[in-house]
């Protein structure tokens, strides 16, 4: 709907981000003007039960965002070990309870597979205590986050999007990213960092040899997140964060 006021000046690509230089190449454009990034899963993924992004509702656990891609968070649950499980949990969810999480969905598994959402929450949730069962963040919450990166590969994506929309940016071109967690930011922040350096030699070096160029140069200072405003109309927006740079 969104792209049809443009009409043929859209283009929808189904291509991850980070080959956006092949896909610029195959349709012959020669650098953009602009780029925004809106990181992570959409509304729409997230609430439909089928797509098992979410453990508010019951569906298959699936959670990839392409699904002509052969991983699901059940294929996942079924084939890594305890170990790797709370590896997962534990990195891509900060999630402090990963071991537990892990050794009682093992468990679980022996006993059957965990196909839908509402059984691995069920799973999670009784890995807490009670009194932290009906907490204001689920107990499952991280879990979920945790397996989405990893069904998907998010951070990878993300670190190789970035390097490819700062090659593919004319010189003025601005890259918008809208994050929605501390993993995505933490990567963007960097990214941006590393590309508006004009030195890395090592601090004690009477002077710069290393000759770098930096690519880009920071228009956000600080993070930007949403206005009360904006979170009162939109509460999805409250966990977003914005950083923007500008091609050198
Ligand atoms: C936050 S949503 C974007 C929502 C969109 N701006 C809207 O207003 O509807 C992020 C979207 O990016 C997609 N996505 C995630 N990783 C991607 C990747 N590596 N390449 C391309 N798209 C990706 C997700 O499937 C999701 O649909």
């Amino acid at each position: 709907m969104f792209f049809r006021t443009f009409g043929s000046r859209a283009v929808v690509v189904r291509e991850s981000y980070k080959d956006v230089e092949a896909v610029l190449e195959r349709l012959g454009v020669d650098g953009v003007d602009g780029m925004v990034l809106d990181l992570g899963a959409s509304s729409f993924q997230l609430e439909r039960a089928a797509r098992g992004f979410s453990f508010m509702q019951d569906g298959a656990l699936d959670m990839r965002m392409d699904t002509r891609s052969e991983v699901s968070a059940e294929s996942l649950i079924a084939m890594l070990s305890e170990s790797e499980l709370a590896g997962i949990i534990r990195s891509y969810g900060e999630e402090r309870r990963s071991r537990s999480i892990a050794r009682a969905v093992v468990r679980a598994r022996q006993v059957a597979p965990i196909k839908t959402t509402k059984e691995l929450a069920r799973i999670v949730t009784s890995c807490f205590p009670p009194a932290e069962r009906h907490a204001r963040l689920h107990p499952a919450t991280r879990t979920f986050q945790a397996l989405r990166i990893a069904v998907n590969d998010e951070l990878e994506n993300i670190k190789a999007g970035l390097r490819s929309a700062i090659r593919v940016l004319k010189s003025g071109a601005r890259l918008v990213v809208i994050s929605f967690h501390s993993l995505e930011d933490r990567l963007v922040k960097q990214a941006f960092t590393e590309a508006s350096l004009s030195c890395v030699c090592p601090r004690d070096f009477p002077q710069c040899v290393c000759g770098t160029i930096p690519l880009v140069k920071k228009i956000t200072r600080k993070v930007v997140l949403a206005s009360v405003e904006e979170i009162d109309a939109n509460p999805r927006s409250r966990s977003a964060k914005v950083r923007v740079v500008e091609k050198i």
